[in-house]
């Protein structure tokens, strides 16, 4: 398997990302994207829009969906009205458990924490640790080694009773027997808290609570508030969708796993309304659509799987829920991380902003009211039912929600697309390259042009088809160094095709184009490389 090490190497080296604020010693959870990653997240957010949004065409009958449908999208601000999120559920409902360290003064999402029980000279403790998955072992063992005054040598004298758990899984009345992760004495960690999860501002000169708003933590919600807006402004009837890309923001205890738990993010979310009989139908085509995704884009095998959630997992509201999920390397083997859910949401949204915040362990849903019996959290108080003009039927529709995360999309891709492989230099010896086989669409730079010598009016030449195809698409253009060692640069990118102008170009206005995996060159005129390559990465 990938180390997910060497990856991370390769971000940093060739500008895929960095980290945030490195220069001051970077900030825990905020990532920034270089030159190359910046291409290739776009690329994805640009395919998934155009896949899901700007390219549906309303008039056909895709396979297994229920009917035709439409498609609009929206760009809602991060920064919204307080009681969205009091609505939502958010304000009340969007926390994590955490747990404080009393020596170490370190703070850590509670079901994060992993450990296993170990006994040696008559004592039984539970040593805790919060590093990856395939170093935990060795980061229990010298913790507990330390902690009993034993050497490496002695470590068969530990006796584990049995794997690796959450600390969710301990009875808290163990918790003087437990080690935390950065402690050297026991019993060190409070009682799990609820910790809320919206990063908090303040909007204008007001400073008290009158000014308090929150960062977005979805963008859906932006797309529920927005309903009638749509209706009223556009002719789309139901069923259709409404997709939306943007930054949100959640202050997540312990983000981890380079980019995959962040606290700034982007979603690609689509809210897709529909009447309440076809629901379950819709989240079927939905679920199988957006898997259907991942998969044309490059992910496949048995790294990426679709999970339906138990019944027990489900909010009480909803029919299903399902998560694509992706085998990621720096999870333990057999573990699998979201990469998106798709959710089936009922009427719980657009009711909660209607009548005020639903609570959503009724069933039928019903408004969530204080000690005086007045709505919990007040909704807007503004019709959002829909009115079918061919039938006058009145309803508040159905949501299915596929929410996906843009940056762990580009994480999946970039981890699925890293291989090495050993390949023939120019004098036919073997040398190992490390290769990005992503698919064409989102490859940050789809062509390199390269003169063979710096001379003999091959760069003009090189130069004239960099200038043609850059109109189209991000092409690079580069005339150093020997040509194996370009090839490499532009494998490592993730370039799939590499154009070279040779001798043989000045006598019949032909070139090579390379294809990065397949590593075979075929010779194509100057006149048809445009059009070559805009079919070869899709365009
Ligand atoms: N509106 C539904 C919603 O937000 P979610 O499962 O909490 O659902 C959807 O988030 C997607 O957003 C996840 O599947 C994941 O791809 C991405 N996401 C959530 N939290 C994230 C984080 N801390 N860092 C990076 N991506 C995250």
């Amino acid at each position: 398997m990938m180390q997910m090490e060497k990856l991370v190497s390769l971000c940093k080296r060739r500008g895929f990302m960095f980290q945030s604020s490195e220069i001051y010693g970077g900030m825990n959870g905020f990532w920034d994207y270089g030159p190359l990653g910046v291409e290739l997240k776009r690329n994805i957010k640009d395919a998934w829009w155009r896949d899901m949004c700007s390219g549906h065409n309303e008039l056909s009958h895709p396979q297994g969906a229920p009917s035709p449908y439409e498609m609009v999208g929206l760009d809602c601000t991060i920064l919204m009205h307080p009681q969205v999120w009091k609505c939502s559920g958010h304000y009340d409902l969007f926390h994590d458990f955490m747990v404080d360290c009393r020596e170490s003064k370190k703070r850590y999402r509670f079901d994060q924490v992993r450990g296993r029980w170990v006994a040696a000279k008559g004592q039984k403790i539970f040593v805790t640790t919060m590093v990856e998955a395939d170093t935990e072992h060795e980061d229990v063992t010298r913790k507990a080694l330390k902690f009993f005054n034993l050497r490496n040598k002695d470590a068969d004298q530990l006796a584990w009773d049995g794997g690796f758990k959450s600390l969710e899984k301990i009875d808290m009345s163990d918790r003087a027997s437990i080690m935390a992760p950065d402690a050297v004495t026991l019993g060190t960690l409070t009682e799990p808290r609820e910790f809320n999860l919206m990063f908090k501002t303040y909007v204008g000169a007001l400073s008290g609570e009158e000014g308090a708003a929150f960062l977005r933590p979805e963008t859906a919600q932006g797309i529920f508030v927005n309903f009638k807006n749509v209706l009223d402004s556009t002719r789309v009837r139901i069923p259709f969708g409404v997709a939306q890309i943007g930054k949100s923001f959640r202050n997540e205890i312990t983000p981890r796993n380079f980019t995959f738990r962040s606290r700034e993010f982007e979603q690609m979310e689509i809210e897709f309304f529909c009447h309440p009989n076809q629901s379950r139908e819709w989240y079927s085509y939905w679920r199988n659509r957006r898997m259907a995704w991942y998969t044309e884009l490059g992910l496949s095998g048995d790294r990426l799987r679709l999970r339906e959630h138990h019944e027990d997992e489900l909010s009480h509201y909803s029919v299903g829920t399902a998560d694509i999920e992706y085998a990621f390397p720096f999870l333990a083997e057999g573990e699998y991380g979201e990469l998106e859910g798709i959710a089936h949401r009922g009427d719980f949204d657009l009711r909660s902003h209607m009548e005020g915040k639903l609570d959503p362990k009724t069933r039928p849903l019903q408004l969530e009211r204080n000690e005086q019996g007045q709505p919990k959290h007040r909704g807007s108080g503004k019709d959002l039912t829909y009115r079918d003009d061919l039938t006058n039927e009145r309803f508040t529709p159905h949501v299915i929600e596929p929410s996906a995360g843009a940056d762990r999309a580009t994480l999946a891709f970039l981890c699925e697309a890293f291989s090495e492989d050993q390949v023939p230099d120019e004098d036919g010896k073997m040398q190992s390259r490390v290769v990005l086989r992503l698919n064409p669409r989102i490859a940050p730079i789809k062509a390199a042009i390269f003169p063979l010598v710096k001379k003999d009016g091959m760069p003009e030449v090189a130069e004239e088809i960099y200038g043609a195809l850059k109109k189209h698409m991000n092409v690079f253009y580069d005339e150093k160094g020997a040509v194996g060692r370009r090839y490499r640069r532009q494998d490592e990118a993730g370039t799939p095709y590499c154009i070279t102008v040779d001798g043989q170009t000045l006598q019949d206005r032909t070139v090579t184009l390379r294809d990065r995996d397949t590593l075979e060159q075929h010779r194509i005129r100057i006149d048809d490389v445009v059009s070559d390559v805009r079919q070869r990465v899709g365009m």
